[in-house]
């Protein structure tokens, strides 16, 4: 027979299971550890505004790009793609609530983003750096 203890304690798992965990902060503390799995760490947001800016020329098109190239200066306010002209949803989390909130759409767009602008992947510590900065912003 079960006692009320065990009632409550059963309850009370799944409560805390269904509870949502995936915050803007918690998804981009979670991907920074993973980042230190893997060798990187401690993370500088200063540096990773110095690589938002960081100016590559491409082997593809003989022109400059940065990740300001689409997303801009300003976090806070919206980008424009540079090949597309489509408009760029604020990276900013403190304006943009889907901003930095899914781990899947971190890692798809780092990927994408790091091998248009800098025709390479970025390194776990430049992931790492970038979050850093972007988050503040
Ligand atoms: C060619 C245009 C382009 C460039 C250059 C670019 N991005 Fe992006 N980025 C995008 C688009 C488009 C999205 C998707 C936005 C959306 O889904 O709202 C995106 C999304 C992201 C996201 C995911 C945000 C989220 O919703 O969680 C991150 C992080 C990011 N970019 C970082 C960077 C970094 C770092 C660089 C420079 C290395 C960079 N981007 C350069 C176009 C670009």
């Amino acid at each position: 027979m079960k006692t009320s203890d065990d009632v409550l304690r059963k309850g009370l798992f799944i409560l805390l299971l269904t509870v949502p965990l995936a915050s803007q902060a918690s998804v981009v503390d979670e991907q920074l550890v993973s980042y230190q799995a893997n060798g990187a760490g401690p993370f500088s947001a200063q540096k990773g505004e110095q690589l938002w800016q960081q100016k590559v020329v491409s082997e593809k098109d003989g022109r400059t790009r940065s990740c300001t190239t689409c997303h801009g200066n300003d976090l806070r306010s919206t980008g424009k793609h540079a090949k597309t002209g489509k408009t760029i949803e604020p990276l900013s989390p403190a304006v943009n609530a889907e901003s930095l909130s899914s781990a899947k759409k971190i890692r798809k767009w780092f990927k994408r983003n790091c091998k248009w602008t800098w025709g390479r992947e970025c390194t776990p510590q430049e992931k790492g750096d970038l979050l850093s900065f972007i988050r503040n912003q």
